[in-house]
């Protein structure tokens, strides 16, 4: 996908000319604290990059889902402050994303600055689903650059202005960084190296449906765990106590049981997990205990995969050419409950091969649990990107790049 699609060059020379970027600078934030700033470090290169070319850099991203309109608790603010530590030069910050603040703060950027718009979804014109207002607001975006570079790879699967229409409207390029995703994840879903095996973890099954769909018959191995384990249990016909249950589910997963037997996949299930009696909150001190996958107390919930799956699931990964990975196996904020998240985390460092540790939650886990960044092949910026790109959905904010 990304051969078609020009890069940051095909601008030509950019000293002097407004470059409107769209970043995902989606980070976790503990009242103004950002507790995981993986996203705004992977945008630094492409922010550098168009500011030593001596344009004047107008960043665009969201924080959170706000309701269109602005909302303090979703203020960009705090990561204005640390994008500037990581770029080592100041960001501007606009209070506005195309009002009176965004057009001062522009026009007062020379060579070289870099400034930081709030938050594009106080907009309501940012997500809508009518064309037409979407477009109306991507004119207003627009008007603030003579160039658009396309670098939030969490959000290419947003048919949203700042992604996909601006696009539209200005001369736009491909930034490095999503270059570099779909270069990656293009090597799962083309010929990848065998064993292939694909890790799912996370609450939800119907989260991941549709990528289990498309990799099932592609991928050698598949593991599960996290949340979305407890439906399979259910599914073969365990007892799953208080845990996550998707009960609407059930028979997606029997379908995917048996498909994957069919066509000798190997589907990987807990076989001990780790429970408690109520769900980790500041309030108790946790109080696990490992039980057989088979046998979970009517009064508890899973909260991790147990320590022989953790094994079983390293064991499994341990050959691997090919892995992907996201969602993790358990509440891996909570100590008591990282042990399945950071046993495969572990793995995913020892193979010899291409290890994607796709986005969202399990690139957060990797960071907090103090894993070495550099001993994954690749952590992705995106979530439901990542997921949505593995599923072979085109993503709108890089087919409209490929239009030319
Ligand atoms: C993400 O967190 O996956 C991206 O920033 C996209 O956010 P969204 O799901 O709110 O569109």
């Amino acid at each position: 996908m990304a051969d078609s699609s020009a890069g940051i060059e095909s601008l030509g020379d950019l000293r002097g000319k407004r470059v409107l970027v769209r970043s995902d600078l989606n980070v976790p934030l503990d009242g103004t604290t950002i507790t995981d700033d993986g996203r705004i470090r992977a945008s630094v290169p492409t922010i550098t990059q168009l500011s030593d070319a001596g344009a004047r850099v107008v960043v665009t991203a969201h924080l959170g889902r706000p309701k269109g309109a602005p909302d303090p608790a979703y203020s960009l603010e705090p990561v204005a402050g640390r994008l500037s530590e990581l770029l080592g030069r100041p960001v501007a910050f606009a209070t506005d994303t195309v009002g009176a603040s965004a057009s001062e703060t522009v026009a007062g950027l020379q060579d070289g600055d870099v400034a930081l718009l709030e938050n594009v979804r106080f907009n309501d014109g940012e997500t809508s689903k009518d064309d037409e207002v979407r477009g109306a607001f991507a004119d207003q975006l627009a008007q603030l650059a003579d160039a658009f570079v396309s670098d939030g790879f969490g959000v290419v699967h947003r048919k949203q202005a700042s992604v996909y229409d601006v696009a539209l409207r200005l001369p736009s390029a491909m930034g490095g960084l999503v270059a570099a995703e779909v270069d990656v994840l293009r090597r799962l879903t083309e010929e990848p190296e065998r064993p292939y095996v694909v890790v799912l973890g996370g609450s939800k099954v119907s989260d991941k449906l549709g990528v289990i769909d498309n990799l099932i018959d592609k991928a050698d191995k598949l593991l599960i765990g996290g949340g979305m384990v407890f439906t399979f249990l259910k599914a073969q016909g365990h007892e799953v106590g208080k845990s996550l249950l998707e009960a609407d589910q059930l028979d997606t997963c029997n379908r995917y049981l048996s498909e994957a037997a069919d066509r000798g996949v190997e589907i990987v299930l807990p076989t001990d997990v780790v429970v408690d009696t109520a769900f980790p909150s500041g309030d108790r001190e946790p109080q696990p205990s490992v039980v057989p996958a088979s046998e979970i107390p009517a009064d508890a919930l899973g909260l991790d995969i147990g320590p022989e799956s953790a094994a079983a699931f390293a064991a499994a990964l341990a050959d691997a050419r090919t892995v992907f990975w996201n969602g993790p196996m358990g509440v891996f904020e909570t100590d008591a409950f990282a042990g399945g998240t950071r046993a495969v985390a572990q793995a995913l460092t020892e193979i010899d091969g291409l290890s994607v540790v796709g986005g969202g939650d399990s690139a957060a886990a990797v960071r907090q649990l103090g894993f070495d960044e550099a001993a994954f092949g690749h952590i992705s910026t995106g979530g439901g990107a990542s997921l949505e790109f593995l599923e072979g959905k085109e993503l709108p904010g890089i087919a409209v790049l490929e239009r030319g």
